[in-house]
């Protein structure tokens, strides 16, 4: 568990025999809404959540990198030029992955190697993005101690590129950035273009309010299959616009868009264009406390994933269903999709309550037992 740093620093001295230079720690996120629109240059609005991923790490001498977790407990080795013709596979994909990313756009940056010991209690493979947590977690660690000097952004950039290239997910640029940038009680309201971001105060413990994640335990993977596939048509629906990305399509154009473009294409179109304008307005709903109107966009978000974009599955309707039947203030899945999480924003004291109606639900149906629980909107990476 990443509630201390106790575990990692051991793991670290019982691995390598000596002490850390430090612990860094950096956060998954879950998205309140805003999806598949970072690859179209929109909008999205993620929170990191109070879940982490913690490293011990010490630069070494030589070239050689060392990385141990508690994932498997395996001593991993390589080394610098390894890294760089980028030799690497399993879960050291992803803190490889960001020393070879910083090697790649940094050509000047001083690199050495390093130890490293890696914990977390992000789960794995539920979409709450387990990967970017670690990736940004080295990510901060090399800055310090390579003394790079980078910006949070840029660190982003880094741990999006490590995502694509090592582990081969044609993904954007939201999970890194919600990691880096996730501020307690706030959303990261970001403009996926520009990398501008702007915090948004959510206030649901003062309203009384929590964000219930249910893991539906439905396995997905985005570096194959349908991920990719609306990408391609995100990307062919804008070449047909005439527009660098989706981003620079509106609600008014999508007439034109409709007489343009076959019929799946154009509802791939019409979920990003309609979503980013979801992002706007709740991002204004959020600032005037107007928490109804946020939700019924998270709903509407919903019905636009399942209907249009086609990335919801059965266990991810059901419990956005169960959810609006209890009275939630809004539900919607979250993440990719064909599998992973729902989120529900619902009252405090009827969590409990709607967590056991989702497993019957899933019982009833003979479903994998789905996983649920709150989420905090908590710090993004950092030194601990
Ligand atoms: C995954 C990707 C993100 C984003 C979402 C959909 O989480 O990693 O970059 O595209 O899907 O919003």
């Amino acid at each position: 568990m990443t509630a201390g740093t106790d575990g990692v620093r051991a793991l670290f001295r019982g691995s390598f025999g000596a002490e850390p230079t430090g612990c860094w720690r950096a956060p998954g996120r879950v998205n309140l809404i805003g999806e598949h629109t970072d690859y179209n240059d929109g909008f999205v609005l993620p929170f990191a959540i109070d879940r982490a991923t913690t490293v011990a790490l010490a630069p070494r001498d030589d070239d050689r990198v060392r990385l141990v977790s508690t994932f498997d407990g395996a001593l991993v080795e390589s080394d610098l030029g390894a890294v760089d013709r980028r030799d690497f596979a399993g879960w050291s994909a992803y803190p490889l992955g960001v020393a070879w990313a910083i090697g790649e756009r940094h050509a000047g940056a001083e690199r050495r190697g390093f130890d490293v010991a890696v914990d977390s209690d992000v789960p794995v493979g539920a979409g709450l993005s387990s990967s970017a947590a670690i990736e940004m977690a080295v990510a901060v660690a090399l800055n310090d101690v390579w003394g790079l000097g980078l910006d949070r952004a840029e660190l982003a950039r880094i741990g999006q590129r490590a995502e694509n290239i090592a582990v081969g997910a044609p993904t954007g640029i939201m999970d890194q950035s919600a990691s880096v940038f996730g501020e307690a009680d706030a959303a990261v309201f970001l403009d996926c273009r520009t990398l501008d971001v702007q915090q948004v105060p959510l206030g649901f413990d003062a309203a009384g309010l929590v964000l219930l994640v249910v893991d539906t335990k439905v396995e997905h993977q985005h570096s194959t299959g349908g991920y990719r596939d609306r990408r391609d048509a995100c990307e062919r629906g804008a070449a047909a616009m005439g527009v660098p990305a989706l981003r620079d399509v509106t609600v008014d154009d999508l007439p034109r868009a409709q007489e343009l473009l076959d019929d799946v294409t154009f509802r791939r179109v019409r979920h990003v264009v309609t979503e980013d304008a979801r992002v706007l307005e709740s991002v204004a709903a959020l600032r005037s406390g107007d928490l109804a109107r946020f939700g019924a966009l998270m709903d509407a978000s919903h019905v636009s994933m399942r209907d249009d974009f086609e990335i919801s599955v059965p266990q991810l309707d059901a419990v956005v269903a169960t959810a609006q039947a209890a009275g939630a203030v809004g539900a919607r899945m979250t993440g990719g999709g064909f599998g992973g999480c729902a989120i529900a924003l619902v009252r405090a004291d009827a969590a409990a309550a709607l967590a056991v109606d989702v497993l019957r639900v899933f019982a009833a149906r003979g479903w994998r037992e789905p996983v649920p629980f709150t989420v905090v909107p908590s710090d993004g990476a950092r030194a601990v």
